[in-house]
């Protein structure tokens, strides 16, 4: 596969891994071997269409409840919006009740998702007390009833994120990963940390190495991919499929460019244009009012990494509305205009008929 490199970006010296090299999930074609992660309040479809852009192979949508999808709450739903420029994309169900899971992938499936993904990762108690997410690592058996229940509701192929266990120190995912490939599962991700360490420590990749080895399935490293260099050696060391790339690329698309080897720091002008591009694409997706609270934290992830000074970031976050905050970046970097119209121009317009296909409400914020 021939790889375009923009004017002025030049590979890395040690590429080891062909980061561009297509690779299949299930029978899906995946062009390249970064994905972005699923996160919650964060994997948004602007968040995703930019991932997308920058060259993200796959991306995913946060968890979505399937609770929340029984019951037609219209905010859940509106997490199943899929645009006809996010493909391939995964959207991520969890749930602990195989047959409430079932039909929820079957509304992924009609929404249009590429892949249905299963959370059997999430740390937090809210999620585990329901007897869903990483707590379904220490129940092997139903967790498998789980994904062999999805496999058979859709078509399409099914993937499990998962952490190395529930406890410090655990290495249950070398059961449950092949138990659940054994259920039907084409693929697992694995974020080698205890659902108890939350974000501690650091990922053991050692753990994906043996994951791999166990399972004909391809396998996708998740946990501390920050950098090229970095997932180079993830890559080669674990001979994992992919790499998944979740914190570094908050407020950060450029980090997908430099870990698929091209070099160049964004200029002040095309961080502005980004984010500007970002909030508008939040406002048309949630709402104004939902938006203004969701793009606060984005101001200091795109801000930071010592691209703008700390006041003007404090400053933006106490605007009231995101119409003063972009009056203001649009102040601090003029030239940032002419670059958003020109990325306005390449993003295209948003896929309507898919949208259409919610409530209307859900297009205001619900
Ligand atoms: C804010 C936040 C939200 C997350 N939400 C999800 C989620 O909805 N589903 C999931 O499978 N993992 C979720 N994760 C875990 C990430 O997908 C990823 O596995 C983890 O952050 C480790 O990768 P990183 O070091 O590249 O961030 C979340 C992580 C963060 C930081």
């Amino acid at each position: 596969m021939t790889t375009r490199l923009p004017q002025g970006h030049r590979y890395h010296r040690d590429v080891v891994v062909d980061l561009e090299a297509r690779w299949f999930l299930g029978g899906v074609e995946i062009p390249g071997r970064v994905v972005l992660a699923p996160m919650a309040g964060v994997s948004v479809q602007a968040f995703r269409r930019q991932g997308r852009r920058y060259g993200a192979g796959l991306v995913c949508s946060e968890m979505v409840s399937v609770a929340g999808i029984q019951h037609g709450n219209e905010r859940t739903l509106g997490y199943l919006r899929v645009a006809s420029d996010e493909h391939p994309l995964a959207i991520q169900i969890f749930g602990s009740d195989p047959e409430a899971m079932a039909e929820a992938a079957r509304r992924v499936e009609a929404a249009g998702a590429d892949i249905v993904d299963i959370n059997f990762g999430c740390p937090v108690r809210k999620v585990t007390k329901t007897g869903a997410g990483a707590s379904l690592l220490d129940d092997p058996v139903h967790a498998a009833r789980i994904v062999a229940a999805v496999v058979r509701a859709v078509d399409l192929p099914v993937s499990v994120k998962m952490r190395r266990g529930t406890a410090n120190g655990s290495r249950d995912c070398l059961v449950v990963g092949p138990a659940l490939v054994e259920a039907g599962a084409a693929s697992l991700t694995l974020h080698p940390r205890s659902a108890r360490q939350m974000y501690t420590g650091f990922a053991d990749h050692s753990l994906t190495a043996e994951l791999v080895s166990l399972v004909a399935v391809p396998v996708v490293a998740s946990g501390d991919v920050t950098s090229a260099a970095r997932a180079q050696e993830v890559l080669s060391q674990t001979g994992a499929e992919a790499v998944m790339i979740g914190r570094a690329a908050q407020g950060n698309p450029w980090v997908i460019r430099e870990i698929r080897g091209m070099s160049g720091e964004p200029s002040p002008e095309e961080v502005v244009a980004e984010l500007l591009l970002f909030m508008r694409e939040s406002v048309r997706e949630l709402g104004e009012r939902r938006a203004s609270g969701f793009l606060k934290k984005f101001y200091a992830w795109y801000l930071g990494r010592g691209r703008f000074p700390r006041a003007f970031r404090q400053e933006l976050v106490l605007l009231q509305s995101v119409e003063e905050v972009e009056r203001r970046l649009l102040a601090a970097a003029p030239g940032a205009a002419e670059l958003l119209e020109k990325l306005e121009r390449l993003d295209g317009p948003l896929d309507e008929v898919v949208l259409d296909s919610l409530p209307i409400s859900i297009y205001g914020g619900g």
